[in-house]
């Protein structure tokens, strides 16, 4: 068993993407076992994404995440970390396979609707932004 964090990001939101991202979790098989509505600040945003700050990007991204609400999740299940990150699809929509969720409905690399932790310690991090231990329920 894994968990992993996932956020609907504001364009997910506003394309009411909410169900749509959930539903192909759950009918993979990973089970939701903490979930939120939130609108980040600025600060907030820099600090989830700290590993980019040197990058381009960064200022743009970070904009971005607090331009409207957000839903994060944690998904629980075997191997969930690479099952979310296949059913997202690439980061950029345009080399997304096709039936993921990016190539289904992400517009840019910025705009892609949907972000997943890469790696187990990413995930740490990711979830413990977002949850504590009492908000994640099995
Ligand atoms: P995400 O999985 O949330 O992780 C970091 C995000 O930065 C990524 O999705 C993209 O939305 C964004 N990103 C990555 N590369 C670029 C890029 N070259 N230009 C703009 N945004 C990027």
């Amino acid at each position: 068993m894994q968990r992993t964090l996932s956020i609907v990001k504001p364009d997910g939101v506003n394309k009411n993407l909410i169900g749509e991202v959930i539903k192909r979790f759950e009918n993979a098989g990973l089970k939701v076992v903490a979930l939120k509505m939130a609108h980040l600040a600025k600060k907030q945003a820099e600090g989830f994404y700290a590993v980019h700050r040197q990058r381009p990007f960064f200022d743009s991204l970070t904009t971005f995440m607090c331009s409207g609400p957000i839903v994060p999740m944690v998904l629980e299940g075997k191997d969930a970390i690479k099952k979310v990150r296949d059913i997202m699809g690439a980061t950029n929509p345009k080399d997304a396979a096709p039936g993921t969720i990016r190539k289904d409905f992400a517009d840019s690399i910025e705009s892609n609707i949907v972000h997943g932790s890469d790696a187990p310690d990413t995930a740490a991090f990711e979830i413990g932004y977002f949850f504590n231990a009492t908000e994640i329920l099995r």
